[in-house]
């Protein structure tokens, strides 16, 4: 998908980003390669010819035989790394990184190595390109909250590396209530906390996660819509929905790009946020979720910046880097004579 000028370079912020589905088929087959592990697939192409997939549930078992490929500090780095190589040339300034240790832990990978290795490649990013970053630890929400809890107690040696905590997976059944006391004892722990609610999951679950967990953001958040009240007072608490079209497109969240339901999201004065969700398995990065949206929707320039305003408005930065990259974004409109319509 061909991404203009004016996206390309527009400064913003991701937030909605699992590191593992930046997993592209090149690197896993050499990263299979080189640790002797094995894949239903051994060329590139029949890695994207299996990347078919009708709901969540499909995805995520795709998703997480990729993921078994990883074992090294060194592979952890170079997923990381290769995935700012990626960003660095799509005005993305700051990154907010989701990763699933339970998905490593599970396999025998000790928590230290995913952590070290993901750590070196944010460091990377900043020395490298100037991007910051924040990483998001998510909990596996079909496993039980007793994990989750073991999972905390690991991370809090890793307390200066680890910014929050999310919940990713498989949504139905698995509501954020599940969870109420790992994120309590989240917030004890100062850490800060977003949910995925409202992909495949109703309205009442985004009311949770907002309730109970008493998140942040809510990552997606597509089904509030069918709630009026809610959707009112997510607009008016400002609680940031970090949406991902191309996401929605292939996980059957929406069944066409061109009834994606971001417009009613704008319409009700929501503060959303595009995001790419898991790139390597969704057939665009940042970019090109702003680009369909474009494309599909005609969402004008004047509002594409807005949404990238907001990301930075909803994303974990300290105050002083918040309003160096208001400042970037505002310099970058005025260059595109676009600082009035924005504001
Ligand atoms: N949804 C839920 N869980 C996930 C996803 C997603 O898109 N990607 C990785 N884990
Ligand atoms: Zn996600």
């Amino acid at each position: 998908m061909p991404v203009s000028p004016f996206i390309r370079d527009l400064p913003k912020a991701e937030l909605h980003l699992h590191i593992e589905g930046t997993f592209e088929p090149e690197l896993m087959l050499e990263i299979t390669q080189r640790n002797g592990v094995s894949l239903p697939f051994t060329t590139v192409d029949e890695a994207r010819a299996a990347y078919r997939f009708s709901n969540l549930q499909d995805f995520l078992d795709i998703y997480y035989r990729g993921v078994g490929a990883l074992i090294t500090e060194q592979d952890f780095c170079e997923l990381t790394c290769a995935y700012f190589d990626r960003v660095a040339r799509q005005g993305v300034r700051h990154a907010e990184i989701f990763f699933d240790p339970q998905a490593h832990t599970a396999r025998g990978v000790p928590f230290s190595t995913v952590c070290r290795g993901i750590e070196s490649g944010l460091q990377y990013a900043l020395q490298r390109y100037g991007i910051s970053s924040r990483l998001i630890m998510c909990f596996l929400r079909h496993l039980d909250e007793s994990e989750a809890l073991v999972t905390l107690e690991a991370a809090l040696p890793f307390r200066n590396v680890i910014h929050g905590v999310g919940l990713d997976s498989s949504e139905m059944g698995n509501p954020p209530a599940k969870f109420a006391r790992v994120f309590a004892a989240a917030r004890d722990a100062g850490l800060a906390c977003v949910a995925h609610a409202g992909e495949e999951g109703t309205a009442e679950y985004v009311r949770d996660a907002v309730d109970v967990l008493k998140v942040q953001r809510i990552d997606h958040g597509n089904r509030a819509l069918e709630d009026p009240s809610l959707t009112a007072e997510l607009a008016e608490r400002r609680i940031p929905l970090t949406v991902c079209p191309l996401s929605n497109l292939r996980l059957g969240v929406v069944d066409s790009l061109d009834r994606h339901p971001l417009r009613e999201m704008l319409d009700a004065g929501l503060m959303v946020t595009l995001n790419s969700d898991d790139p390597a398995y969704f057939g665009g990065y940042i970019n090109e979720n702003y680009e369909a949206m474009q494309e599909h929707l005609g969402v004008d320039d004047a509002t594409l910046a807005r949404i990238a305003r907001n990301s930075f408005h909803a994303a974990f930065l300290q105050p002083g880097r918040r309003t160096e990259l208001l400042a970037e974004l505002d310099a970058y409109l005025l260059e595109h004579d676009m600082h009035l319509s924005v504001r």
